[in-house]
């Protein structure tokens, strides 16, 4: 059975992404990493979509500053092959958003950690998904990267290079597995409306009209779009980048009115 395997899909974004999957009429695998969450957004997707198979994947691979899990992504496709589930699609939306890092008071540990997750284990399920997609004829995978990986922001340090790092990896696996039929690209959000931007209200006094020329952030729902362009309209794009920010990342000062 083929499937779109989807990251990070408890909350925000990530919902977005399956709901529209789901609502094409494609079959999803989901994971996240706190098992009764999982459980939670599981029912609630079979719910929604009765006539697709969703199935939620509680994985909390060890990855830390000096190590990422290999053996827990292996167990997740080993697991997947045992239900007879293909992953086709592989988008790779949980991130590490290491929040408020700062140059001379954070350890270097907490730098580490973020690239590990955003880069390496990100290596791994690519690697994992690939070696399946390329025994079943190809497949694509979706990065959901960041306009920060071309404009920086304070106090992220390791997040921003951690989305540099990840178009690179993008890139170089496209250039790898294009003779397999399998396309890799990545889509670039800039601001978008989850539920940290929403407690924000100083955010929404200012930011978009400010910092966006069309005047608002993208919506989930935006992002779930052009993930599904990659993954189904784009037979002959790989090593490609998809801005969806409101022209964010080409408006070089604030709009004062
Ligand atoms: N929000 C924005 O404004 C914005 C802007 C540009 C780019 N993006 C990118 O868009 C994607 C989705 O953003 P979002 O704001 O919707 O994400 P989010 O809510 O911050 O996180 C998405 C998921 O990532 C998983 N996650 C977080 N830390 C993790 C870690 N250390 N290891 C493994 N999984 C982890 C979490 O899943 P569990 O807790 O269930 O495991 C979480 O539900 C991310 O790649 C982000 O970098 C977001």
């Amino acid at each position: 059975m083929k499937s779109v395997l989807i990251t990070g899909a408890t909350i925000n974004t990530g919902v977005a992404i399956v709901e529209k999957f789901a609502s094409e009429g494609k079959n999803v695998v989901f994971t996240g990493r706190d098992p009764v969450k999982v459980a939670e957004a599981e029912k609630s997707y079979r719910a929604k979509f009765p006539n697709v198979d969703i199935i939620g994947c509680a994985i909390d691979s060890l990855i830390d500053e000096r190590t990422v899990d290999e053996d827990g992504v292996a167990e997740l496709f080993e697991f997947l092959d045992t239900k007879g589930i293909f992953v086709e699609t592989l988008v790779l939306n949980a991130a590490d958003q290491g929040l408020g890092q700062k140059i001379f008071e954070n350890p270097i540990t907490d730098f580490m950690k973020v690239l590990n997750t955003n880069v390496v284990w990100n290596y791994c399920l690519c690697k994992h998904a690939a070696a399946r997609m390329k025994e079943n004829g190809g497949g694509n995978i979706v990065f959901i990267n960041s306009n920060t990986a071309y404009r920086a922001i304070p106090d992220r340090v390791a997040y921003v290079a951690s989305k540099g790092g990840q178009l690179g990896l993008m890139r170089a696996l496209a250039i790898d597995l294009g003779k397999y039929n399998i396309r890799v690209n990545a889509v670039l959000p800039g601001m978008i409306r989850t539920d940290r931007w929403v407690k924000n209200p100083d955010f929404y006094a200012t930011v978009p009209s400010r910092y966006t020329p069309i005047g608002d952030v993208a919506d989930g729902a935006d992002i779930a779009d052009a993930v599904w362009y990659f993954a189904e309209c784009a037979r002959n794009t790989t090593g490609a980048e998809l801005v969806v920010d409101g022209g964010n990342t080409v408006q070089l000062y604030p709009i004062i009115k």
